[in-house]
């Protein structure tokens, strides 16, 4: 089956409905364009048998808090439709900013607590803007089942958290963090580090590894396993840390003590290319995928 490119609403709901008559289920990946194999990832889970799967690509300007990282996201719509055509998607909506908002957006879709902190501390109305939107283009598409990269661990967590609180009729489903050979997790951010600054970057993973291997011993203190993550992005002086915690990973909340699962995350820059990253940990086992 071919891969249908739309830019308007009413073209979404007409090729949804009538994929519905025909009994399919609608599967659905957001995403903000710039597709990379952590995307086709996601499509790969997304395709079923009795499924339309339908992939969004719209760089949403009212989650970004900083007009020049908006500027410089990476737009590359052509080659975006061919990936999908690739991986077998069967509608792509990548609306312009005016379909998506008309007017000035004057509703808002909030989840509070586990925005707080992580990349909700430094990136003021972010969240705001990924949920307003995310609750949009659910009522567009009107998934069964949508798609999010654990990559993405506090966005996942805050969609997740939205659609319990608000009763939202879709199944939120997530697919692992995909990573380059060296192990610098996939990004459509990825595409604007230079060569030097590339080098740099697989020194996150190995710092969230050294603090998961920390919380496989046995410490229980969050300050000792910060530090050993710490360690090895200080020994990359192209890299600077913007934020490293250890969370719950549901209420994306500080830990007191390492008795559970955690979430360790951190934001890094890599020149003036803001990289985040993440690993589960379980004491006694350390990384969980
Ligand atoms: O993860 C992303 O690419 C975006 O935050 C999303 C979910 C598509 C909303 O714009």
């Amino acid at each position: 089956m071919s891969t249908q490119l739309v830019h308007t609403i009413a073209e979404v709901r007409e090729a949804v409905a009538s994929a519905r008559r025909q009994g399919l289920t609608i599967e659905f990946v957001p995403t903000m364009g710039a597709l990379h194999e952590g995307h086709g990832s996601l499509m790969d889970l997304a395709r079923r048998p009795q499924g339309f799967l339908v992939v969004s690509i719209f760089v949403n300007p009212i989650q970004f808090d900083r007009p020049d990282d908006y500027e410089r996201y990476p737009r590359t719509l052509e080659a975006d439709v061919e990936f999908c055509r690739a991986r077998g998607v069967d509608l792509v909506f990548a609306p312009s900013i005016e379909e998506m908002y008309p007017q000035p957006q004057r509703t808002f879709v909030e989840v509070t607590g586990l925005t707080e902190h992580l990349c909700g501390r430094f990136r003021p109305g972010h969240f705001r803007g990924v949920t307003t939107v995310v609750t949009k283009l659910f009522g567009i598409v009107q998934p069964d089942r949508a798609y999010f990269g654990e990559k993405d661990a506090q966005q996942l967590a805050v969609v997740r958290r939205m659609v319990r609180d608000l009763n939202l009729p879709v199944e939120i489903v997530s697919g692992p963090t995909v990573r380059e050979a060296d192990g610098l997790a996939m990004s459509s951010r990825n595409r604007r580090l230079d060569p030097e600054h590339r080098r740099a970057a697989p020194a996150i993973y190995r710092a969230l590894q050294a603090a998961a291997a920390r919380v496989a011993a046995g410490a229980e203190d969050p300050g000792e396993v910060r530090s050993a993550a710490l360690r090895v992005l200080e020994a990359e002086p192209l890299l600077r840390v913007e934020y490293l915690e250890i969370v719950d990973p549901e209420e994306i909340q500080p830990v007191a003590g390492i008795t559970d699962e955690v979430l360790i995350a951190c934001a890094v820059w890599a020149g003036n290319v803001r990289l985040i990253d993440s690993v589960r940990a379980r004491p006694g086992r350390g990384e969980v995928r």
